[in-house]
């Protein structure tokens, strides 16, 4: 079983899955995915001031899908960094990119821990984060770090699992990570353990409105939280003061 308290046991975990990841994925979502990862770049973009061209993070990218995402909705010129501390998920974001149309961008990729970001001060204009926070050790570090290099006014999106509010979709949700959820793991991706963790990972992180007041404590003002299908997934935006 893999355990979130070791960084090093997550990271090789999410190494060993990188290459079935998209496709598994699909599978595990049912491609719901795609529509709540559209639904975070929608809501970025919704908060987000017309002055471009822009720096743009995108923190746990993994295979890239959030981040190709927002550059394609992108005409003008975005300095992109992906941002992971899987070698073999960049290595897979890379992959894409090649087949991938958006000259007018840049794109960096930064093998590190979202905890402490290899990057200045104030240059980003945004961030996203998808289904990225609950792996991470100490989120409010991470959510500390990215208002450093986040410029003022700068905003924050963050895409995560979470658990259904309502008890009756919230046992069927229980029922599906607790047995499909690891089956299909290992049936896809031929790992059944890491699809094990990452069932428990939705199950032990905290809630929502935890997750809301994190982003409070480390500065973020105007703080939007979006419900997604009754609770299986949560949006949650933040704004970095103009001063
Ligand atoms: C569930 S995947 C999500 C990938 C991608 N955002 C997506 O939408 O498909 C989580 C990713 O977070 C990365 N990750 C987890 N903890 C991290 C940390 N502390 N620092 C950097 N990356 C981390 C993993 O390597 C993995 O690629």
């Amino acid at each position: 079983m893999y355990r979130k308290d070791s960084p090093q046991t997550i990271q090789a975990m999410f190494n060993s899955i990188a290459n079935r990841y998209d496709k598994t994925n699909a599978v595990l979502s049912f491609a719901l995915h795609k529509r709540w990862n559209r639904a975070l770049v929608r809501h970025i973009l919704s908060s987000q001031p017309s002055t471009e061209p822009h720096t743009y993070l995108d923190l746990c990218s993994g295979t890239g899908e959030i981040a190709f995402d927002y550059l394609q909705t992108k005409q003008q010129a975005c300095q992109a960094y992906l941002i992971d501390f899987s070698p073999d998920m960049l290595e897979r974001a890379k992959e894409k990119a090649t087949k991938m149309t958006f000259p007018q961008h840049t794109l960096s990729y930064l093998e590190a821990d979202v905890q402490q970001l290899p990057l200045h001060d104030q240059i980003a204009d945004c961030a996203t984060m998808a289904y990225g926070i609950r792996n991470v050790q100490q989120p409010s570090r991470c959510i500390q770090d990215v208002f450093r290099v986040l410029k003022p006014g700068g905003r924050f999106g963050i895409l995560e699992l979470t658990r259904p509010n309502n008890r009756l979709l919230r046992w069927g949700h229980y029922v599906y990570l607790r047995t499909l959820f690891p089956l299909l793991g290992k049936w896809l991706a031929d790992n059944p353990a890491a699809y094990q963790y990452l069932c428990q990972s939705i199950h032990t992180f905290i809630a929502p409105q935890e997750l809301e007041h994190l982003l409070q404590a480390q500065g973020f003002v105007h703080t939007q939280r979006y419900s997604l299908m009754g609770g299986i997934a949560t949006i949650l935006i933040g704004h970095k003061p103009l001063s």
